[in-house]
């Protein structure tokens, strides 16, 4: 497994890494033996990176990897990093309540993360969402405190924009901001990347096949369940769904002459963008995890690269990323 650096202060993590979030409920059902396969499956192939949120099915997702984690070999047990967010509001229907960056929620929400997880430390753990009553500085000075007691190694960013990024990175080192990137997410490259790249800071893509739509599976008139995040995305409605397919199609063309899938070349083409960039691949199966790990094996050529501008230029989705409620909570979208 090719390996990249988080930052120039994070670990060297596989230049892949496994986002866990499907497997507990944010697409629909999951099948728990099946997640917990898939997740000894990337170890086994020698990924490393493990990606959860403490409110992924509220504590579900922990307490999934932490089951995978004490069931899986020891040497790959011991090879995985834990990449943590914390900070969203839950309720018992399953509701969202906004986020919490207040210093002594993050020592609470990271003490239940840790019993949950069954380990002794988080890798990189992060705010998912800026609190935007809480300056960020607060926030990231309480991870630090969890850095100097040995309950944190590295301190992580999520959705946020370049100022954000300059002050998080004053008040400490700062290995990664994870925010979503991909083909039809072009919006971290204007002024994003360029800040991140100055202050030796990684990106860990997410959403690399925005959602599955990437993905070459999706029917122009597909419904999915209302719990399912794509029920309220803009780009799987109607026409713009339609819309999003045409790219998909051409993209489809490219693939096929590249003898790799749809899916396999959009998580490529963000494998493309440079060494400080890992994409976080969703899945939640070893049939999903085994196509996207396929990706590895597919070298883009500048000829490809420009094929693939030309197929899907950047702004040629239809529909936001996000619902509007979801986008204003977007400090990287401001
Ligand atoms: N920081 C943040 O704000 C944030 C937000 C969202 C996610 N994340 C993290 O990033 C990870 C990845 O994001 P994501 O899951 O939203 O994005 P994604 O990888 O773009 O999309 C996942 C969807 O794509 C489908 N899929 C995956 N591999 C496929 C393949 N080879 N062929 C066809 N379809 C495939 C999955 O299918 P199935 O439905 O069949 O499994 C799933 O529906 C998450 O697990 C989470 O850890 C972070």
């Amino acid at each position: 497994m090719h390996t990249r650096s988080l930052g120039t202060t994070g670990p060297q993590v596989s230049a892949l890494g496994l986002g866990c979030m499907g497997m507990s409920g944010m697409y629909g059902d999951a099948d728990r033996a099946e997640s917990i396969a898939t997740v000894h499956a990337a170890l086994e192939a020698g990924v490393t990176l493990l990606d959860t949120g403490d409110f992924y099915g509220m504590g579900h997702n922990e307490l999934l990897i932490g089951e995978a984690l004490r069931s899986a070999p020891a040497a790959h047990r011991d090879n995985a990093l834990l990449s943590v967010k914390f900070g969203a509001l839950r309720d018992p229907e399953g509701g969202w309540g906004g986020f919490d960056g207040r210093p002594a929620a993050v020592k609470n929400f990271a003490a239940y993360s840790l019993q949950r997880l069954g380990v002794d430390h988080l890798d990189v753990y992060r705010l998912s969402r800026l609190d935007p009553d809480v300056p960020i500085e607060e926030t990231v000075g309480a991870i630090a405190e969890l850095v100097e007691k040995g309950w944190v190694r590295h301190i992580g960013l999520s959705e946020v924009g370049a100022e954000t990024v300059r002050r998080a990175a004053a008040t400490a080192p700062i290995a990664d901001l994870q925010i979503e990137y991909a083909l039809i997410s072009r919006g971290p490259e204007k002024e994003i990347l360029p800040t991140l790249r100055e202050l030796g800071i990684a990106v860990t893509a997410y959403g690399v096949l925005s959602r599955g739509l990437l993905s070459g599976r999706v029917a122009h008139d597909q419904r999915f369940d209302a719990t399912d995040f794509r029920a309220h995305s803009p780009r799987f409605q109607g026409d713009n769904l339609r819309h999003n397919l045409t790219l998909v199609d051409s993209l489809r063309r490219i693939a096929e002459q590249k003898g790799a899938t749809v899916a396999q070349t959009a998580i490529a083409w963000v494998l493309s963008r440079g060494e400080d960039v890992v994409p976080l691949v969703g899945a939640r199966t070893r049939e999903r995890l085994t196509e996207a790990l396929g990706a590895l094996e597919v070298t883009l050529t500048e000829a490809d690269l420009a094929a693939i501008e030309a197929a899907v230029p950047a702004d040629a989705a239809a529909g936001e990323r996000y619902a509007p409620a979801q986008m204003a909570m977007l400090d990287s979208e401001r």
